[in-house]
């Protein structure tokens, strides 16, 4: 790789918030952010599992991780105000948190609280991040807001898992989301992008035999998504190599989708 292109994807100097890196994806995102040479602050509901993930970056030391539920505001006031108050910046916000309530319920049936639950924290969560992220990024006139949705806002999966009606629909404001915030803040130097994975091998999918088999048949490749899958996509829309890339919903998803 030449200098240039070195530079493009070099993340030294910038410092990054993820939401909901206790396990998982946001996990495999902050460790993935970190080795790119970005300072990261875990942040999750779970304040142990964010903890747990911050003892593995580069920034475990100088960091604390910090308790931060996407549906208060008021937590992720504080936990983004820690980051600047530590590192006077805050560059990168992927807004990753995220749970699957109710799928195997018919919508007819679904109890009105998950389905509130359900947009709450998938899509009122990454508003109200983005909204408060945005102080400090219009401040800064520069940001990378990172929002995870899913090859399920594109696509309804016809597994046995017909009825994601609020994760779908949630997935779906969640790329709207996207290309709102990304039109409204360019003029601040601020990119708004979406990383689409399809099914990951987290705590998040249901692991029984036949929705495996389903899982894996579904996909061109034959397999489930891992997180490293995303680590390209993740690095290049919280690079400089994105700069002019905004409203995008990179479908990371092995032609889950097609
Ligand atoms: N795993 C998949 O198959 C898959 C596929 C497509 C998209 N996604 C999306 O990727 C993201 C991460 O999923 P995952 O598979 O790592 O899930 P996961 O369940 O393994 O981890 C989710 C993390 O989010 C945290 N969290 C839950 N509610 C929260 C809240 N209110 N505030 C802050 N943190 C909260 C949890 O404590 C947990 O640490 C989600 O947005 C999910 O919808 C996952």
């Amino acid at each position: 790789m030449s200098s240039t292109s070195g530079s493009l994807f070099d993340l030294s100097g910038s410092t990054a918030l993820v939401t909901g890196a206790g396990r998982g994806i946001g996990r495999a995102m902050s460790v993935a952010l970190s080795e790119a040479g970005a300072r990261v602050l875990a942040t999750d509901v779970d304040a142990a599992a964010a903890a747990d993930t911050q003892r593995l970056l580069g920034s475990g030391d100088e960091l604390r991780a910090q308790p931060l539920d996407v549906t208060d505001p008021d937590s992720i006031a504080v936990a983004m105000d820690y980051l600047v108050a530590q590192t006077g910046r805050l560059d990168i916000l992927v807004n990753n948190a995220g749970i699957n309530l109710g799928n195997d319920t018919p919508a007819e049936q679904l109890d009105p609280e998950i389905w509130r639950r359900v947009l709450d924290v998938n899509l009122t969560g990454p508003f109200l991040c983005a909204q408060q992220a945005a102080r400090h990024m219009i401040a800064a006139r520069s940001g990378k807001i990172i929002n995870v949705a899913s090859a399920a806002a594109v696509i309804i999966p016809r597994l046995n898992e017909r009825f994601l009606t609020s994760y779908s629909t949630s997935k779906a404001g969640v790329v709207m989301l996207t290309r709102v915030l990304a039109l409204q803040w360019a003029a601040y130097g601020i990119t708004v992008n979406a990383i689409s994975p399809t099914y990951t091998d987290t705590d998040l999918i249901q692991r029984d035999e036949l929705r495996m088999r389903q899982m894996v048949s579904s996909s061109p490749f034959e397999r489930l998504g891992q997180t490293a899958d995303l680590t390209g996509a993740l690095i290049y829309l919280a690079a400089p190599a994105s700069d002019f890339t905004t409203g995008l919903n990179l479908l990371v998803d092995g032609g889950f989708s097609l």
